[in-house]
């Protein structure tokens, strides 16, 4: 029969582990979670008296409020953690290689294999492992040879898939109540005991309905099938947004119809200056080298052509900047409001703003950064990243960071929009026309602003996705 879960180890406190244990603590009083990092400054903001947690996430701060010290602890002490508990998550980071075989493509499972062979290290009595990372199919096979390669005599482990399905800045109502919960697991009766174990836990706040058991590597693929057809949803908008511009077709409004039709649906066709974010573009390179791997050409292809576009629709911006601005943005001075990857986020992997900058200081524009969340220091991090070979002195000449949108505009001969933050909508554009340099341009690369009032002030506006 499946066991009852008493207590978690969740392993990795980033921005899937945290949340969503602290959310499976608050919703399951009865079951003690522990979450476990080996970065103890991670640990310590987790645990900060005044909340001052390593990520934004709205709601968080109110649910580990609720949970922290009640059933819900955050910890350095791995080795504990993993003893103890019946059930273990492993979330820890799965980046796209940098070097090695399949660089720039496959997933780097070294902290999945280093986090499992712990726990076949220090387990001293059954576990149930559980693959909350986002993995290549089949890695819960690797898992398990390790798992059972390393452990102590008479104990026994099962793997679950249990893949996250969470957006970022919307996490907590994401968990609330999550369009599915997806469990996967050996058609073994260990294997759907362990299962129905897993399943219990969700069931404490999710319809039993919305709980899908699957087997292990339909789990495995689904996670990446996921995200690889939200992407490929945002590169066709995208596609078809520099036809509207070519056409003076809107995109907004093509999206709206072709939406209207209840097999499209509506949602996630927002015509963007490309997608960002952590996973999209890692879980689609994922799926390319998997497909390569299996000698799959054609279909590796097809998935690769989804993130090709999406790097065309951020080159194409930077271009549509330099060609309006009469061709140079040499000395001239350009605000980038939004430097996260999406609104409601502090977080900057892979953003897209930070592609438009790079373009910008390539062609020796002056830039000025604003974003409501994001730590200075982290955008100074990226620029360095992005920008390997220019020594940070040299980009900080360039490149000025303020505290608000209306001190970033200031004075400006042009203002991109980069991320759809909200606040953006109450810029006192007739204020920032009066100081700007004529003729003075706004480029809205997320359709957040109206187009039409800001014309009547005096504006060129360039909108992705509207001809004219
Ligand atoms: P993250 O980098 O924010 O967090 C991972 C954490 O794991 C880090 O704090 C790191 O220190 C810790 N860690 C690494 N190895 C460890 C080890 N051996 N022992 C203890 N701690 C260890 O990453 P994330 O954004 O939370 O993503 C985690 C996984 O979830 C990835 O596979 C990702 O693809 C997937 N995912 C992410 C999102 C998202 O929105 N960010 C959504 C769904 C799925
Ligand atoms: C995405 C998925 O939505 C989650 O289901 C998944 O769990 C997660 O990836 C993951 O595996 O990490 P996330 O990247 O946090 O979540 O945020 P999204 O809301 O999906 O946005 C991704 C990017 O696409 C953002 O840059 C966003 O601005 C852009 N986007 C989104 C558009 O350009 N247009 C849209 O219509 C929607």
């Amino acid at each position: 029969a499946p066991v009852q879960v008493k207590k978690i180890c969740c392993i990795g406190a980033g921005y899937v582990g945290g949340p969503t244990c602290a959310v499976i603590a608050l919703k399951c009083p009865h079951i003690t979670v522990t979450i476990v990092d080996l970065n103890q400054a991670r640990v310590d903001a987790w645990n900060s008296k005044d909340f001052d947690l390593p990520i934004y996430e709205p709601g968080l701060v109110d649910v580990v409020k609720q949970a922290r010290g009640r059933n819900l602890f955050f910890s350095t002490d791995v080795d504990k953690a993993i003893r103890e508990a019946d059930l273990i998550f492993v979330s820890v980071n799965t980046p796209t290689k940098k070097s090695g075989v399949g660089a720039g493509f496959a997933a780097d499972l070294n902290y999945v294999e280093s986090a499992t062979r712990r726990i076949a290290a220090v387990a001293t009595s059954d576990k149930i492992v559980v693959e909350k990372s986002t993995v290549p199919c089949r890695t819960a096979e690797s898992m398990r040879t390790i798992l059972e390669a390393n452990s102590k005599p008479g104990t026994h482990f099962d793997i679950l898939s249990n893949p996250e399905f969470l957006a970022e800045g919307t996490a907590i109502t994401d968990l609330f109540s999550p369009d599915r919960v997806l469990i996967g697991s050996l058609q073994t009766e260990s294997g759907q005991n362990a299962s129905q174990a897993l399943a219990a836990v969700y069931a404490n706040w999710i319809p039993k309905e919305r709980i899908l058991t699957v087997g292990l590597w339909s789990s495995e693929l689904s996670k990446l099938a996921a995200n690889a057809m939200l992407a490929q949803r945002i590169s066709s908008v995208n596609a078809l947004s520099a036809i509207c511009e070519a056409t003076g077709a809107n995109i907004d409004e093509v999206a709206h119809a072709v939406g209207f039709d209840s097999r499209i649906g509506p949602k996630f066709l927002r015509a963007s200056v490309g997608f960002g974010g952590s996973c999209f573009q890692k879980d689609i390179l994922n799926l390319v080298y998997l497909s390569e791997s299996l000698h799959l050409p054609q279909v590796a292809a097809y998935w690769r052509q989804v993130v090709e576009m999406n790097e065309y629709q951020k080159s194409r911006f930077s271009k549509t900047v330099v060609d309006t601005l009469f061709n140079t943005i040499t000395g001239k001075h350009i605000a980038v409001l939004g430097f996260a990857f999406k609104a409601d986020t502090g977080d900057t992997r892979e953003s897209a703003s930070i592609s438009l900058i790079r373009d910008f200081l390539s062609e020796r524009a002056y830039v000025t950064i604003y974003d409501p969340k994001v730590e200075v220091a982290q955008i100074w991090q990226d620029l360095q990243e992005a920008c390997p070979t220019t020594p940070l002195a040299q980009i900080q000449k360039y490149v000025n960071i303020v505290h608000s949108a209306a001190e970033a505009c200031e004075q400006k001969e042009a203002i991109v929009i980069a991320t759809e933050w909200k606040e953006f909508l109450d810029i006192d554009w007739q204020h920032v026309y009066d100081l700007m340099t004529k003729p003075a341009f706004v480029f809205d690369g997320r359709l957040l602003l109206d187009a039409e009032k800001l014309t009547k002030i005096g504006f060129t506006v360039k909108t992705i996705g509207r001809g004219g």
